[in-house]
């Protein structure tokens, strides 16, 4: 009875262990608020945590360093649909337009994907390495300015659907200094 009961207690300690950390609160560092959009984001070593919340009940999305406009920068965009998260990790094809990276020889680099719509908010939450190594994302700097571009859709749950909102900041991602 004793070695059961010790090997139930292993057995719940290596699940703990093992389990990814999908829905722990993250503390977040930094938040910058624009219009009826929020980006937090906490730096943890390799990797950046992110959550964004918008006032739409179709996606919200992040892009980070384009050349121009949209064109080459890395971009993730989810949604809730049916109290299920969605994401997608694409790349600017050109000024207005985006696509997935695993279409474009690269590979979808996100992880701890955990979303909620209520009251007309979307929030998503998820991880992206800061140097995936993938060709269709670029590294992070989190020394220097990276671009970021925020955008929220109008209300439909599709990846197709263009932003209602959307807008261009530089951000020193280590201090959570930015400026338009
Ligand atoms: C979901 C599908 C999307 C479509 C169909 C789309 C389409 C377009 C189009 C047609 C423009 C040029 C006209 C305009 O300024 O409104 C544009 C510009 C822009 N888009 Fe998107 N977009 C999408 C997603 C996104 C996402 C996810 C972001 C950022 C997270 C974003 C950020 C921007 C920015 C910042 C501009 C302005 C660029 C500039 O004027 O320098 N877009 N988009």
């Amino acid at each position: 009875m004793r070695h059961r009961n010790l090997g139930l207690a292993i057995f719940i300690c290596l699940a703990m262990l093992t389990t990814p950390c999908f829905g722990t609160e993250i503390k977040y560092s930094h938040k910058i608020d624009v219009e009826k959009m929020s980006f937090h984001w906490e730096v943890a070593g390799t990797v950046l945590h992110v959550k964004l919340t918008a006032k739409t009940t179709g996606w919200v999305g992040i892009g980070f360093n384009p050349s121009e406009a949209m064109q080459d920068a890395n971009f993730i965009l989810g949604y809730v649909k049916n109290g299920e998260a969605k994401v997608t990790d694409d790349y600017g094809t050109s000024y207005t337009k985006h696509q997935q990276d695993s279409k474009l020889g690269g590979q979808k680099n996100i992880s701890n994907v955990v979303g909620k719509e209520e009251n007309g908010m979307t929030e998503i939450r998820f991880t992206i390495p800061l140097n995936s190594g993938d060709a269709k994302d670029k590294a992070l700097s989190i020394d220097t300015e990276t671009v970021v571009l925020l955008a929220y859709g109008a209300g439909r749950d599709s990846f197709k659907a263009r932003h209602k909102f959307r807008t261009t900041l530089k951000v020193n991602l280590k201090t959570g200094a930015f400026s338009k």
